[in-house]
């Protein structure tokens, strides 16, 4: 696929659109109403699945372009020889799964899996509102047995400053491959975002352990101890190809490796409204999309990333600057990025 006039117009021009206020976004405050759907599991659970969020032959097909895109570097990769899963025939990507570099995060894969409308629809409905911007995160390639990376140990953390209480995140993941129980993947503490300020209200004065941005907070094993006091109960999230999992920033979690022979393929999805970014967030934003860089899972590109790679301590030279893909952007997919929204 290639560019298309809309991603390079993207560059060039733009019409500003008006903002207007969310009305009645849930407040994950314990008084959002009943809706009868996946909404009332995420008031009361912190996280909920939302089945078939993108259709099944399309997430399969999603899931082949990610394995041709790791083909791709031509390094030994093949999807059907689990031999060749070894960090010298991949991409860098770390224990945890994360790959961050490479452009991915805008390959025309990303770009279409975080515009499906299931996905889209999903997040309007938590924020009353259909201005939204999306985050250019993480693409999660989780392989099973890496005995060539150190251990992925539990960091059980929240992903929001606790010096800023109350719902103000929903982070997502659309699952690409069957996620079954020992497959690796979200695990979340369920209940614990309602638990949230009273938990920071107690360990006001713990040492934090070290974070590299004050809106992520890691729980150390006294907290751990706090949560399961509580009666907490950790929970390994299932799903199947094109179920778009959601949480509240608030809730703690982390994620597992898998115990099976099953790879875990996911896209970070996670959006905002763009009435909670501001101008300079847009702007840098913008630059972002326009460097083909990505972001953290804020929308609003608070920080953001570069494509410099390293590995074993030098810049990797299968290190890319542009995805091989370029997005295909029809104007949804354009507002996600927030640059209609700049002000001229
Ligand atoms: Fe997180």
């Amino acid at each position: 696929m290639s560019a298309t006039t809309t991603t390079e117009n993207a560059k060039t021009s733009h019409i500003t659109l008006p903002v207007p206020a969310a009305k009645h976004a849930l407040k994950l405050d314990g008084n959002d109403p009943a809706y009868g759907d996946w909404r009332d599991d995420l008031v009361r659970d912190g996280y909920a699945v939302i089945k078939g969020a993108v259709p099944r032959e399309r997430a399969d097909s999603y899931a082949d372009a990610m394995y041709s895109w790791l083909e791709g570097f031509n390094l030994g990769f093949k999807r059907d020889d689990p031999t060749s899963i070894h960090k010298d025939k991949l991409p860098w990507i770390d224990q945890k799964g994360m790959c961050l570099q490479y452009a991915v995060t805008h390959e025309d894969f990303a770009w279409a899996i975080r515009s499906e409308p299931g996905v889209v629809e999903a997040f309007e409905k938590v924020y009353d509102d259909k201005d939204l911007i999306v985050s250019f995160d993480a693409i999660n390639f989780g392989f099973p047995n890496r005995k060539d990376l150190p251990e992925n140990k539990p960091w059980p953390h929240q992903d929001q400053d606790p010096l800023k209480p109350g719902f103000r995140c929903l982070q997502g993941l659309v699952n690409m491959l069957p996620n079954g129980p020992d497959d690796g993947g979200l695990i979340v503490c369920h209940g614990g975002h309602m638990l949230s300020e009273e938990f920071h209200r107690e360990f006001i004065n713990e040492e934090r352990i070290p974070a590299w941005t004050p809106e992520w907070f890691g729980f150390t094993d006294a907290g751990m101890k706090w949560l399961e006091e509580k009666g907490c109960q950790w929970e390994k999230v299932c799903a199947e190809p094109g179920d778009l999992l959601v949480w509240d920033s608030r809730t703690p979690h982390y994620n597992l490796s898998s115990k099976t022979q099953q790879p875990r393929f996911c896209v970070y999805t996670c959006f905002m409204p763009v009435s909670d970014a501001s101008q300079e967030d847009l702007l840098r934003k913008r630059d972002a999309f326009e460097r083909w860089v990505g972001t953290t899972h804020w929308p609003n590109a608070r920080h953001t990333g570069s494509n410099v790679g390293k590995r074993d301590g030098e810049d990797d030279p299968h290190n890319r600057f542009e995805p091989v893909n370029k997005p295909s952007l029809d104007e949804r997919a354009f507002k996600l990025t927030g640059i209609p929204y700049i002000k001229a």
